[in-house]
């Protein structure tokens, strides 16, 4: 038996997710060369209908990238230059950016402590007679409080955007992401729960009109051969990328169930952790764990030493997008959003993967309680 000390344990291992699939990826691989059916195609239709129905959507659309996916809904639903859109500060700068692609202003307004998702609480007051949408992000792997954000939402008309880039599969109150705004934006990055082999992203939508602009704008505003009805852009999916997304997606359930075990057993390992903040689910949300994100003090310091202990973490996000260099223009800073911030120095995110073994969950937790400082933090 190996010790565990030896056990090192990676933040991710898509190896470990891809090699039991190997012949099954070369016969794929095989069918896309031999039909030629490298850029949208056969191979992206049936994955956008298995997608759909995944999603229980009417439609869905392949797409270059979760990026992609986001900008071309805003373009679909008519954001451009003057208006804003309201979304949150503690995500992937992607967010931020589709909006500001469109020409329009990020809005943004602070998160709930405990879910690291949009709080509703502060939603009304961004919103102005320039709010063209609303994007809520499903953070981690966790929905945003979406009922209250779509009666806010209804109230003044505005549609609502669903970020899922990280949530395939998550659901609220038995509905599938994705499928509570208009339209619900997904990103198949190789590390997300479902993974393309480079990039790739879907939009999902039951709005005809909705999918009718995006399959326009996705293909250079092509109306038919040749003859352009609109300004679009270059963001169709790959058909070898549909291809290993619908190999993957029908594994997708299993995966995710995995992630969610893992999660019970670092809740169990962790429940006597007084200087551990847990994720904290709401009771009508599945999670379905794209991140396993605890709180710390002192989290840069507990991060550099679980590495040189062989255990890497990752942070998701180490700076809100309101105090990146790029979004300056706007004006905010420190202080803007206390919450954000807050999570921003704290958040630790534990190696998370369907293919870790207890072992590696236990090796982890051991490495956290080594490298936590000693005193127990006041958390307000
Ligand atoms: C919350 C969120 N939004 C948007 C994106 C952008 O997706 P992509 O990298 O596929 O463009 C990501 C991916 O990292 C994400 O996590």
């Amino acid at each position: 038996m190996r010790s565990r000390v030896s056990v090192q344990v990676p933040f991710s291992d898509l190896r470990a997710q891809h090699e039991p699939l190997m012949a099954e990826l070369v016969t794929a691989f095989r069918e896309v060369t031999e039909s030629s059916a490298f850029s949208g195609g056969p191979y992206v239709a049936q994955f956008e209908t298995e997608f759909a129905a995944f999603c229980e959507a009417q439609y869905a659309l392949g797409v270059g990238s979760g990026t992609d996916a986001l900008w071309l809904s805003l373009l679909a639903l008519g954001v451009g230059p003057g208006d804003e859109v309201v979304t949150v500060p503690n995500s992937f700068i992607a967010t931020a950016e589709a909006i500001s692609l469109c020409g329009a202003r990020p809005v943004f307004v602070d998160i709930d402590e405990r879910t690291y998702t949009m709080d509703p609480a502060k939603l009304e007051a961004a919103l102005t007679m320039r709010t063209q949408a609303i994007l809520p992000v499903h953070l981690f792997g966790q929905m945003a409080d979406m009922d209250a954000i779509l009666g806010i939402a209804r109230r003044g008309g505005t549609p609502v955007v669903e970020d899922a880039c990280q949530a395939h599969g998550a659901e609220y109150k038995g509905k599938k992401a994705g499928c509570l705004g208009v339209a619900g934006c997904f990103s198949f990055y190789p590390g997300k729960n479902l993974g393309a082999f480079g990039e790739a992203g879907a939009v999902v939508t039951d709005e005809l009109e909705v999918r009718s602009r995006i399959q326009m704008l996705r293909d250079h505003g092509q109306v038919a051969k040749y003859i352009h009805a609109a300004i679009g852009w270059n963001a169709r999916m790959d058909g070898i990328q549909a291809a290993v997304l619908s190999l993957k997606l029908r594994r997708l359930e299993a995966a995710n169930a995995a992630r969610r075990e893992h999660a019970k057993l670092y809740n169990e390992l962790l429940a006597d952790e007084p200087r551990v903040i847990r994720p904290a689910v709401e009771p009508h949300n599945r999670h379905v764990y794209h991140v396993y994100a605890v709180r710390v003090a002192d989290r840069d310091a507990v991060m550099q030493r679980m590495a040189e202990r062989g255990v890497t973490c990752g942070i998701h996000y180490p700076v809100p997008i309101h105090l990146q260099r790029a979004y300056e223009f706007l004006g905010l800073r420190q202080g803007s959003f206390p919450v954000a911030e807050r999570c921003a120095r704290e958040l630790l995110s534990l190696p998370m993967y369907p293919e870790l073994t207890q072992e590696q969950i236990e090796r982890v937790v051991d490495t956290l309680k080594q490298s936590l400082p000693a005193a127990v933090p006041v958390y307000t």
